[in-house]
């Protein structure tokens, strides 16, 4: 989510060691080259391993067809300027497929949507919600012609969603604002050159912040995530603020929960740990549940805040199964889960936090992976190891457990046993020395190099008075543009030292802000957030500059958020797409063959202050429709001679 500078939550003040004396950055930032193609990698396994309905053997050879290709990016540049479409390369097309209030695609429940807001809170609950966000395609049998598409919705503009806006207030409202967030499983399938949504399908599902849930792992049933309505401490209505995502080698889907602070009106006097996760007095005025949704008023219910943070996860395959949060990967607030295996088949998963001077954490499972899909790995991600990152100034880092009765994680420093730790990862992570670092955002695993990328999207606060120093991984004060870092474990996956540096410190050299851009050829960008590396190698960058800042200050020359692809071993970085106005370019994933590369624009038309006049609702942005209200949408792109996108 992009979030108004002055409005980021800053709640880390621990103390943990800063440096004070930063190495010049420009030396950290170096490609390295010369990385050759020698596995098929996470994609290949996702591609034999989590097609349904079949062995994916199909997929797997498009898989290893597309790497053969190289990490090359092919395409010519594309310009920045201030337009409301989508702008692709020449030879390339960009499509619509599935826009805020389109029917998912439930067999005799598809309302149609109401361009002028009108749409019922019922009916919401069978259409697309808003704010798409992160994305995966799951081929059926391996194909690249056919899957299903989950996405994220992320949050919602309450002055586009109701035909009035927030002008009044009431329970259908918040209940519409509910069924407006979560997922979307749809089903699609290309025809010639286009992709369509199937209508009605067997596995459209959406669920929402009133979907039933379970808590698994070491938390569940813990005495803070007990409430009046569960006193099981295990049953949890609703996921939320879905912002990032992941997909596992077993065919699942990994939804995480990041703003959920935000919704929680919080008290007068709020005890340690709700400041320390932005528990705070006046959080509920933005999205206003708390006045008809009695859960979200912390004075009258202090726990329920706990059970939302969590990676919760989501089997696509059945409409029917119910979304597990997977306390075991801690508490957050969670961006993604970027999912790979160990040489010996235990599940990796990488997770951002994104907020200002928050961390980076790893969970590897106990147990290897087994054939058979979900059905056989209904508890991998139950059981496992959690850690926490610190990069040291040398330029090599480690991983520090988070588990109870080690270092400084025992019972009189409040941690009694591991539910207590993994709800309070936050208070866990200052106590281990971990870096606070510039709003983690999405993490991608390399297939072919294992190098795993973090995006850093900016940081006003580092450096600022009060606030925490410059380190060595967190290099500029007032940092606005924010860096893409990158580390390597030492030895396989579950490595708990690694070496690490700097893809790219972003900015507009002209405009001093980039010390990356010597080291490295290629077009300007900040504040980058979503990640992928495509089975080939191919880096691709999305950004979510805020809309307080878009074509302000250092994004004068920016005025519109992009995506760009990256050759990493060429040090080049390339844009690729421009987005309408107002949006945020995000969501990213791809059929196994990468010929159709699926994105999600997020807020077109979305003011500086985050909610949108119902007067005017094309003030800003007109797309997708050129008329009624600007819509969220997942666009999907390909080349109109059929190939590799990218190439
Ligand atoms: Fe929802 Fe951190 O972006
Ligand atoms: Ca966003
Ligand atoms: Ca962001
Ligand atoms: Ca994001």
């Amino acid at each position: 989510m992009a979030k108004d500078f002055n409005d980021m939550e800053d709640s880390n003040r621990s103390a943990n060691p800063t440096i004070h004396e930063v190495s010049d950055p420009a030396r950290r930032v170096f490609i390295r080259g010369g990385l050759a193609a020698t596995a098929t990698g996470l994609f290949g396994a996702l591609a034999g391993c989590a097609a349904f309905g079949g062995n994916g053997g199909n997929g797997h050879d498009e898989v290893s067809s597309a790497a053969s290709l190289g990490r090359s990016i092919g395409f010519k540049s594309v310009q920045m300027a201030a337009v409301d479409r989508v702008v692709v390369p020449e030879g390339y097309s960009a499509q619509v497929l599935y826009r805020w209030g389109d029917p998912v695609g439930i067999a005799g429940q598809m309302p149609a949507f109401r361009a002028d807001g009108g749409n019922t809170a019922a009916e919401q609950a069978l259409q697309a919600g808003m704010h798409h966000d992160g994305m995966a395609f799951f081929p059926i049998e391996g194909s690249s012609q056919r899957g299903l598409l989950v996405m994220n919705h992320e949050y919602v503009d309450d002055g586009l969603l109701h035909t009035d806006g927030m002008k009044t207030w009431s329970a259908e409202k918040v209940r519409k604002s509910m069924n407006a967030h979560g997922v979307s499983v749809i089903e699609i399938q290309r025809e010639g050159s286009a992709w369509k949504q199937v209508l009605p399908s067997k596995f459209a599902r959406r669920v929402t912040a009133l979907t039933p849930m379970v808590m698994t792992g070491p938390a569940a049933g813990h005495p803070m995530l007990r409430t009046a309505a569960d006193p099981s401490g295990t049953r949890i209505l609703g996921t939320y603020n879905n912002c990032s995502n992941g997909q596992t080698p077993w065919g699942t889907y990994l939804t995480c929960e990041e703003n959920f602070a935000d919704y929680f009106q919080g008290t007068d006097n709020p005890d340690a740990h709700q400041r320390r996760w932005g528990i705070r007095k006046g959080n509920g005025r933005k999205y206003r549940w708390h006045e008809h949704e009695e859960r979200f008023d912390v004075a009258t219910h202090p726990n329920e805040s706990n059970r939302y943070g969590w990676v919760v996860e989501i089997d696509p395959q059945d409409p029917s199964s119910t979304p597990v949060k997977r306390s075991a990967l801690g508490r957050a607030a969670h961006e993604g889960a970027a999912t790979a295996l160990t040489t010996d088949g235990r599940a990796v998963v990488y997770m951002g936090e994104d907020a200002r001077f928050e961390y980076i954490y790893k969970f590897v499972s106990r147990d290897r992976v087994k054939p058979g899909g979900f059905a056989a790995n209904r508890a991998l991600l139950d059981q496992g190891t959690l850690y926490v990152a610190r990069f040291d100034v040398d330029g090599t880092g480690e991983w520090l457990p988070l588990v109870q009765g080690q270092g400084p994680l025992t019972a009189d420093k409040g941690f009694a046993n591991q539910g207590d730790v993994l709800i309070k990862s936050r208070q866990a992570s200052d106590a281990l020395g971990a870096t606070k670092m510039d709003r983690p955002e999405w993490t991608t695993v390399d297939p072919l190099s294992k190098w795993v990328y973090c995006t850093l999207t900016n940081n006003s606060s580092r450096g600022q008075q009060g606030q925490p120093f410059m380190d060595a991984a967190n290099p500029r004060s007032n940092n606005t543009m924010g860096q893409i870092i990158r580390w390597k474990e030492r030895g396989d996956l579950d490595g708990t030292r690694f070496d690490w540096n700097h893809l790219v410190l972003a900015g507009d050299p002209k405009q001093g802000r980039s010390e990356a851009q010597g080291s490295i050829k290629g077009d300007t960008f900040g504040s980058p957030d979503g990640l992928m590396v495509d089975a080939r190698g191919v880096l691709w960058i999305q950004t979510d500059v805020s809309t307080s800042t878009l074509g302000k200050g250092d994004y004068t020359n920016l005025p519109n958020n992009q995506m760009l692809a990256c050759d990493p071993t060429q040090g080049e970085i390339r844009r690729f797409l421009l987005g309408p106005a107002g949006c945020e370019v995000t969501g990213l994933t791809a059929t196994p063959d990468l010929k159709s590369l699926f994105i999600n624009i997020q807020h077109p038309g979305e003011p500086a202050n985050e909610r949108s006049d119902p007067d005017r609702p094309l003030a800003i942005s007109k797309w997708p429709d050129g008329a009624g209200r600007p819509r969220s949408a997942t666009v999907v792109i390909t080349r109109n001679d059929g190939g590799v996108v990218g190439t």
